[in-house]
């Protein structure tokens, strides 16, 4: 049996109360995140999986580039993900991940998998009226994106957003390949309103960032992150150097959040557990916010 659907694998709901058994399956999907973003308004979620000590990444071990640790990926949280992203329209990812995808070394294609496994999550997005996959942006300042054919024949609508001072002629073979390359920075870098606002006007209004720290700290320096959903897996793993969910600069305020929910999922005996936590922004303004 798999490990989504082996009955040893145990998932509490610790908040909110009252503690109880729920399934992995549906546990994302259900919380309806398409219907929480208006195009003026979109809705922004990221998520992350962290070893016990906080490290987001670990060097490859033959190329020079830096990946999710396989200590810590799971299935489980795998499910979660794609769950996550069967619920937006529009994906965030970084132009430093399609350089990984153009090298094969990319932890999987961006979601929603076409796995049998997610066959579900495919034909759940038809019946909400999604299109078939979310739309994709590239954020970078670089401009240097080998995008990989598989990504331009995926028939999903491909932008990369960057400053208005990135490299003009860049810029214009992205636009020959059919991208659009939308300018949301006033330098050479995205600024975090100016891309939520620009996506709105695509018609946006679920976005999910599935990049790292940089893109990260983009939203949250901008208070345009509504939603963090982040995995402990229950293991330290120790390494060099040491890569957490923001770098660099101090945020000033500092991005501050609510407990969601949150669950423990025990997983088979011999294994670590994991827990998985849901924060909400204290500064955001969502339809159902209490603050
Ligand atoms: N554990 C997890 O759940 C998890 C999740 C995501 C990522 N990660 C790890 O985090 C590390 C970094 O991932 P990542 O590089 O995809 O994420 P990132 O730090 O968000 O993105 C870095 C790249 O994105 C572009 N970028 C970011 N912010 C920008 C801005 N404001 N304006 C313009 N461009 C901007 C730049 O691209 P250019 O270089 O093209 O200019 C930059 O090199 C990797 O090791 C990855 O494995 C871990």
């Amino acid at each position: 049996m798999d490990s989504i659907n082996n009955h040893r694998n145990k998932l509490l709901r610790l908040f909110p109360a009252p503690v109880e058994s729920v399934t992995l399956k549906g546990l994302y999907l259900n919380q309806q995140l398409h219907k929480l973003g208006t195009s003026s308004q979109p809705f922004v979620y990221s998520n992350f999986i962290t070893s016990l000590e906080g490290r987001i990444s670990l060097e490859h071990p033959q190329k020079k580039t830096f990946v999710v640790p396989k200590a810590i990926a799971n299935p489980r949280d795998w499910r979660l993900f794609q769950e996550l992203a069967a619920q937006a329209d529009v994906l965030l990812t970084s132009g430093r991940y399609i350089r990984q995808l153009a090298q094969n070394i990319a932890q999987d294609i961006l979601p929603i998998s076409e796995q049998p496994a997610y066959a579900d999550l495919i034909q759940w997005r038809q019946s909400q009226g999604l299109a078939p996959q979310p739309a994709i942006v590239i954020v970078s300042d670089s401009l240097n994106i080998p995008i990989p054919e598989t990504l331009l024949n995926a028939n999903r609508p491909l932008y990369v957003a960057t400053g208005s001072e990135a490299n003009w002629l860049r810029a214009q073979e992205l636009k020959a390949k059919g991208i659009q390359v939308i300018m949301a920075g006033t330098g050479l870098l995205v600024e975090g309103q100016k891309l939520i606002a620009a996506l709105g006007q695509e018609g946006f209004t679920t976005i999910y960032s599935v990049a790292g720290p940089g893109v990260l700290k983009t939203l949250l320096a901008a208070q345009r992150l509504d939603r963090l959903y982040l995995t402990h897996a229950l293991r330290i793993l120790g390494g060099e150097p040491f890569d957490i969910l923001v770098e660099g600069e101090q945020l000033d305020p500092p991005a501050d959040f609510k407990l969601h929910s949150l669950y423990y999922d025990a997983v088979e005996e011999e294994k670590p557990g994991q827990i998985f936590g849901v924060y909400e922004s204290v500064v955001s303004k969502m339809p159902g916010d209490k603050g």
